[in-house]
């Protein structure tokens, strides 16, 4: 039986353009759509816009149109972005629709009629930039300034209805106590326990002064509180009965942390006093962190340098949509802040998808005869498969989860496994044998193994893998509800299939293109200082240092610094690597049962004599790395470096080797 799976972005404010941040939350909802459609589930994936209040009538007072033509014309600038970025929403849902309004308004009686809405007078602090009320603890003093916007909260007095969230606080703290992963990652479900704990107050549910709103029922001159309105949209779209019965209640609503509490404390009372059920309560909220770019923050002038859809088509004309929702999904990890930048969308693309990737393909194309052997495997090919069945199941735990970065670092070590399993099987050796036999089997087992590589990328990398998939000789993939085309076991080419030679699918950029590449998407100038730089002093306060200190990176949580794994190591072995004269390849003794393979770019600093018994320190836990022809480090030595001179970090010999380094 097929289960239903139910994603949703949070509806965008159209004061703003679709920028990397959205795309980031929208890409990542539509990778779980796809991942749940491969497994044969009834994916449902919902977006939209939310387009009501004073900011947005404010905006378009300024521009001298109608709230309505504002909002049409940017809903369709977020509606038409999603397909660009590859993504696919069932639906999109805007508030000012007619579909959306009769909705809201039904919710609206519904707890009106069970008595948790009732008329007041609300006087109190507003920020329209978060369209939240604030008290004065919260803002930042003097001046009650808005710790978001940095800008004062106004004073509004008006009459006002409200909402009994004060009665829910029991409620709701027994349910996340029954449901202890209604929220995540673990450290927000505390964050918004300790909230709600610390007692609820009523909230004001509706506005006097402006009219851009949906109309409080039977009230005309109120309209409703903008996140009353935007918070009930994963309703309102499920508004045909059997739409409901198929869907409700959402799987999993991905929300940045800067909205948590909207949805992880009002949206579930608001439900609760509608008379819905704990059972009928959306499942999850899962919190993600905030993306930076190259160290700054989403300001609006880099919003509008780093356009996701102008970054895709630059980097690749062909698959750079891919490449971009590779990036975003493989460098933050999901609950986490992370940073994203052109630098690292360049070496993942040269290297991840490149060299690890697309590269497999080609080692094993000159092999290939007219038409594919049935299989015959031998010990490696076995290894090669096993690996192949471990990233498929990793991944799917880590898609399972909701946590799409885990998934690509488990395919990726698979794919490590294969690079691995092609210098071994080394073709070009069996060929020279004349061992005809043993090419055709090897080449077998590398398309079949890439046949499951290429469902495996699919959900993140959907034009990717047809391509692949293509010059495989296979069909494209057709996801159905209820038949589950996760690659576990046997392989689905027809007997006999061709391999079809085809242009690398990631080719090399050279040096002038990537240069071009780095300077169009460099953050701009405005945005050139990093998140948290040093404050600027006065030569008189400081010394004037002869190098430019390295720029201070932006502020990590304990938690961040405490996913690194830092041990002593001592180099056991040491030697140059052919024609790499920057790399020297170790053996590093830290503490395991056997050395680790560590290659390190310090052989213009250091000879392998000079390195051998050194005792350094070891940074363990960082994701393998492929030099390609074999080549793959472990592991990464500590080195700090001035004035283009680079020493090794030195650990004092009484610390044997393992010693965890904190
Ligand atoms: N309209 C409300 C949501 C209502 S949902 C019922 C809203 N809109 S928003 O456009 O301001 O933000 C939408 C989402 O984008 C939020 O989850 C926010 O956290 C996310 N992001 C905005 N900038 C971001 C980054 N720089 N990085 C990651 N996510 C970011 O809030």
């Amino acid at each position: 039986m097929s289960r239903t799976f139910y994603v949703s972005t949070p509806i965008y404010y159209i004061n703003d353009v679709p920028h990397l941040g959205s795309a980031y939350t929208t890409v990542a909802a539509d990778v779980l759509r796809r991942y749940h459609a491969l497994r044969g589930d009834d994916a449902f994936f919902l977006t939209g816009t939310d387009e009501h209040g004073l900011k947005i009538q404010r905006a378009a007072e300024e521009r001298g149109i109608a709230s309505q033509a504002l909002a049409d014309d940017v809903s369709r600038i977020f509606e038409e972005t999603w397909p660009q970025l590859g993504c696919a929403p069932n639906d999109f849902v805007r508030t000012s629709s007619e579909r959306h309004k009769r909705g809201v308004q039904e919710l609206w009686k519904r707890i009106a009629d069970r008595g948790d809405i009732y008329l007041g007078h609300y006087e109190g602090l507003y920020c329209v930039g978060c369209e939240g009320y604030y008290t004065e603890k919260e803002l930042e003093q003097p001046g009650n300034v808005c710790p978001i916007h940095k800008k004062p909260a106004e004073v509004v007095k008006e009459e006002s209805y409200f909402f009994r969230l004060s009665n829910y606080g029991e409620r709701l703290l027994r349910f996340y106590e029954e449901h202890p992963t209604f929220v995540e990652p673990e450290g927000r479900m505390n964050e918004v326990k300790s909230f709600v704990a610390s007692g609820l107050q009523d909230l004001s549910v509706s506005r006097t002064t402006f009219n851009w709103g949906v109309p409080v029922p039977g009230d005309p001159r109120h309209v409703m509180y903008v996140w009353f309105d935007a918070l009930s949209n994963y309703w309102t779209a499920l508004q045909e009965p059997s739409k409901h019965a198929r869907y409700w209640p959402p799987t999993v609503h991905l929300v940045g942390k800067d909205i948590l509490r909207f949805h992880a404390v009002y949206w579930p009372a608001f439900l609760m006093a509608a008379g819905f059920s704990d059972a009928e309560l959306p499942k999850k909220v899962l919190a993600h962190g905030f993306l930076t770019y190259g160290g700054h923050k989403m300001s609006k002038s880099l919003r509008n340098t780093v356009s996701p859809v102008a970054l895709a088509e630059a980097v690749s004309p062909s698959v750079g949509v891919d490449v971009v929702r590779y990036c975003l999904m493989r460098s933050i990890s999901f609950g986490n802040d992370g940073d994203f930048s052109i630098d690292d969308v360049l070496s993942r693309y040269g290297t991840d998808l490149g060299n690890t990737f697309g590269n497999l393909l080609h080692r094993i194309h000159p092999f290939a005869g007219e038409t594919l052997a049935p299989a015959n495997d031998g010990p490696l090919e076995a290894d090669l498969r096993a690996a192949a069945r471990t990233a498929a199941r990793a991944a799917a735990e880590a898609f399972d989860a909701s946590s799409p970065t885990r998934a690509l670092e488990a395919i990726w070590l698979g794919l490590m496994a294969a690079n691995a399993y092609i210098d071994k099987a080394a073709p070009w050796s069996a060929r020279k044998h004349g061992d005809e036999a043993r090419v055709a089997a090897i080449v077998t087992a590398m398309a079949e193994t890439l046949e499951a590589y290429t469902v495996m990328v699919a959900p993140v990398m959907p034009k990717v893998a047809e391509l692949m998939r293509a010059q495989l000789g296979l069909e494209a993939l057709t996801p159905a509800i209820g038949r589950d085309a996760w690659p576990f076991e046997t392989p689905t080419r027809v007997p006999e299939s061709k391999l079809v030679k085809g242009d690398p699918v990631f080719p090399r950029h050279d040096k002038d293109v990537a240069a071009a590449l780095k300077q169009q998407f460099s953050p701009p100038s405005e945005d050139a200082k990093p998140m948290n730089a040093p404050a600027e002093t006065t030569t008189e306060s400081r010394p004037v240092a002869t190098t430019a200190p390295a720029e201070m990176k932006a502020e990590i949580s304990y938690e961040d610094f405490a996913k690194i794994d830092l041990r002593v190591g001592v180099v056991v072995a040491a030697e140059r690597i052919p024609r790499k004269d920057r790399l020297l390849s170790l053996k590093v003794d830290v503490g395991e049962p056997a050395p680790r393979s560590i290659i390190a770019g310090i052989a213009l600093a250091y000879t392998p004599e000079e390195v051998l018994g050194k005792r350094i320190a070891v940074l363990c836990n960082l994701a393998p790395r492929d030099f390609g022809k074999g080549l793959v480090s472990h592991g990464m030595l500590m080195a700090a470096s001035h004035d283009s001179v680079l020493k090794l970090v030195a650990v004092p010999d009484e610390l044997p080797p393992g010693s965890p380094i904190k």
